[in-house]
């Protein structure tokens, strides 16, 4: 008869099989994008491959926004919180934080952080221009503004688009950008780089010249 409740080498036992079952669940959240975005709702995974970063480029993107221990990471226009949920399974003793404009979105994210049971990241409703981001050291950006250009893929029409907003929102980005200490990370995805200011040195690029990485001078 197996006594559950004996001391010692019992009560380790159990603790490390429920320890190894809970990664062997999180490791078959992030097996593949199909098993990760069986998450959320089918609307939100019908626009998965137009939105949301795929698993790979999550993964290169945090191996150089996390350059040691303890980086604080924001992710501007956070979506459903696939990169930062991604970020957050690849890079355990980092922290990543999500700002999303759209409520429901950034709720789907709180729920999917809620299934996995990730405790380095999390998500806020509003504008990233209510962010001060010398809170953060890196910052990944996944052309956030792209839907107020005209005959663009749009996420939903809860909001306002508008060229006007486009612009705004690169400028004040790159102003905040300006800012920030040398030695800040920036990688973007499907960006043109109108947000980044010349004192960043793009370091490295890939995927046929999609996602770009940056390093303040
Ligand atoms: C292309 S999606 C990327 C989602 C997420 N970063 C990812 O990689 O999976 C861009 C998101 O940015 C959000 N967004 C756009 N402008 C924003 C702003 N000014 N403040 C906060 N979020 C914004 C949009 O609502 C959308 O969910």
């Amino acid at each position: 008869m197996i006594r559950f409740n004996a001391p010692g080498i019992t009560a380790r036992y159990l603790y490390t099989m429920k320890t190894l079952a809970k990664s062997w669940q999180l490791d078959s959240w992030f097996s593949t994008d199909e098993r990760l975005h069986s998450l959320y709702p089918a609307s939100v995974q019908q626009l998965a491959g137009k939105h949301w970063t795929p698993l790979n480029i999550a993964r290169m993107a945090v191996q150089f926004l996390v350059p040691g221990e303890g980086a604080r990471v924001l992710d501007i226009g956070s979506g459903v919180g696939k990169f930062c949920l991604s970020g957050a399974y690849f890079k355990p003793h980092a922290s990543f934080h999500g700002i999303e404009q759209r409520k429901e979105l950034a709720g789907y994210a709180e729920m999917a952080r809620n299934t996995l049971g990730l405790f380095n990241v999390s998500f806020s409703h509003g504008n990233f221009t209510q962010l001060n981001l010398r809170h953060y050291d890196h910052i990944y950006f996944f052309n956030s503004f792209y839907e107020n250009l005209v005959g663009t893929d749009k996420i939903d029409d809860t909001i306002q688009y508008s060229p006007a907003l486009f612009n705004y929102y690169n400028r004040y980005l790159y102003k905040q950008l300006d800012q920030m200490p040398a030695g800040t990370r920036v990688v973007t995805f499907h960006s043109l780089s109108e947000e980044m200011p010349p004192c960043y040195e793009m370091v490295q690029i890939e995927v046929e010249d999609s996602l770009k990485f940056y390093i303040k001078i």
